[in-house]
């Protein structure tokens, strides 16, 4: 099977006046095509820093990245962006969507940043929305939609240019057990549909039960 994402003996430590903080230690981590991984651990154990060093959104302190083949350790600033734009998609826990632009612009603008032309951005964002049953909510903003369209909106945004690797950070920690348990349906939908590998931090143990693997994070180890 072909692995997607590795991480080899990845550390972080942030520099703090007092002590520093271990907030990863010697990490090691595969994720194959297709794969859906569950990252848990409690407050503070590591799971946004692993996340975040593997989207290449922070550098570690040490060890190597591996993204589709490619180290990223030994890459610049404008590779390193030109393959996190093509490979990873992140959702986060608040969502982070554009609030002066409509559900349908959230999802085209990431693929215009991409170098997709306006026409073929907005029929691919039409034919997502569609699929996840948001069509008659697309022209409204985000302070407009309920918690669970905004983060439907969001998943839709991560996968917009089709990456390889989805990373979520606990995208579900907003959402009642219903709306949560329609984010993993669709997460899975989409694992089959495209073949995009997932790894989802969260603090519920229900949601990953039928995962491919569960990863548990303590103290910056996994354990
Ligand atoms: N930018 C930062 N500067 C200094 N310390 C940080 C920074 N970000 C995180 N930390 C520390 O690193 C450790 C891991 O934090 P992290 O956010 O990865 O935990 P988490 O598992 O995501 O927790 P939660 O479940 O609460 O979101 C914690 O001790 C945290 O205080
Ligand atoms: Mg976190």
């Amino acid at each position: 099977m072909k692995t997607v994402l590795k991480m080899e003996n990845i550390t972080k430590e942030f520099v703090e006046p007092r002590k520093n903080i271990l907030a990863l230690n010697k990490i090691n981590f595969e994720l194959n095509e297709g794969q859906c991984i569950g990252l848990l651990g409690p407050s503070g154990s590591g799971k946004t820093t692993l996340l975040q060093i593997a989207a290449l959104l922070d550098n570690p302190t040490a060890g190597e990245i591996t993204i589709n083949n490619q180290m990223c350790s030994s890459i610049n600033e404008e590779k390193r962006n030109l393959l996190r734009k093509k490979n990873i998609g992140f959702i986060y826990q608040n969502f982070f969507l554009l609030d002066s632009f409509s559900a349908l612009e959230n999802i085209i603008i990431p693929q215009l940043i991409n170098g997709s032309s306006y026409s073929l951005a907005k029929k691919r964002s039409v034919s997502l929305l569609s699929s996840l049953g948001l069509l008659k909510r697309m022209h409204n903003r985000p302070k407009e939609l309920s918690g669970g369209e905004k983060q439907r909106v969001a998943i839709l945004r991560a996968i917009s240019n089709m990456p390889k690797i989805v990373l979520a950070d606990e995208p579900t920690g907003n959402l009642d057990k219903q709306n949560s348990e329609n984010v993993i349906k669709i997460i899975k939908k989409l694992v089959k549909e495209f073949n995009i590998s997932f790894v989802i931090a969260t603090h519920n143990l229900s949601m990953v039960k039928n995962f491919d693997k569960i990863v548990k994070l303590s103290e910056g180890k996994i354990v």
